[in-house]
């Protein structure tokens, strides 16, 4: 049976962070619609020329495209056997669109990671990206060394440009506003779990994996 997750929270929660890490656990693709844009805006496509304002000022990119975008890589044959979605959907709209490419697959589970504003806020101003690859460069607790370039491919780090105090605040509202009725919409199901994001990231990732696993008992073969 194919693992069809939704990572949900706000930013800064640790979705990208889980998610990475889970996927690769379970040798299934991460799909994080923030990097594909990211990406499109590095690499100057259509796309990415017409979200860059968008992403700057901390607002969502339209239904319609990230829905599209979204389609066309669940279609792709690496999907098939599951997938982990970071940061889609995002809006109503979107979660509607994403349970009619549900049809004729597995149900989704739905895992919500839980923090409150004034770390999320905390986490945001002081985390570092690479301006090559866009890897975060990860760097909790005492004891761990700052890097200064990524241990991915060497790339200088830098202040994600959405991270900025103003853009923060933004997101967070946009966040209450269009992405936290998801919370509601999908907790009636059987297969919807939240976990305690504000532990170390690795007591979140194994009540994540827990939660993963109580919510798959719950999924018809
Ligand atoms: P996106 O890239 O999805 O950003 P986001 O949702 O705002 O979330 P973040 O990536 O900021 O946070 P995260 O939850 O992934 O946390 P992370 O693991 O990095 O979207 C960016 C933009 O693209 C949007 O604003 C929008 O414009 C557009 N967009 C994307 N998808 C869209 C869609 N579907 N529809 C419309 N527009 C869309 O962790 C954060 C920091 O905390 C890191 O430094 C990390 O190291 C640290 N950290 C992680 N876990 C812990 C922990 N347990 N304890 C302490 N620190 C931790
Ligand atoms: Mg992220």
């Amino acid at each position: 049976m194919a693992l069809n997750l939704i990572m949900l929270g706000p930013p800064g929660a640790g979705k990208g962070t889980q998610a990475e890490q889970f996927a690769a656990s379970r040798g299934i693709p991460k799909i994080s619609t923030g990097d594909m844009l990211r990406q499109a805006v590095h690499d100057g496509t259509s796309i990415g020329l017409r979200a860059k304002a968008t992403i700057a000022r901390g607002e969502l990119v339209e239904d319609d495209v990230m829905i599209g975008i979204v389609r066309d890589r669940l279609a792709q044959a690496d999907a098939r056997a599951g997938f982990v979605l970071d940061g889609f959907p995002r809006t109503v709209a979107q979660a509607g669109a994403l349970d009619e490419m549900m049809v004729l697959r597995d149900s989704l589970i739905i895992v919500e990671i839980v923090v409150e504003e004034a770390e999320l806020v905390r986490r945001l101003s002081t985390r570092l990206v690479c301006d090559e690859c866009g890897a975060t460069a990860h760097g909790f607790g005492v004891g761990v060394e700052r890097r200064t370039a990524c241990r991915n491919c060497g790339g200088g780090l830098v202040q994600r440009s959405d991270d900025d105090d103003k853009v923060v605040r933004e997101r967070l509202r946009i966040y209450q506003r269009q992405t936290k009725p998801l919370v509601e919409y999908y907790q009636g199901r059987p297969t919807f779990r939240s976990v305690d994001g504000l532990q170390a990231p690795d007591r979140v990732a194994a009540d994540l994996a827990a939660a993963i696993a109580s919510a798959g008992e719950g999924v018809a073969p």
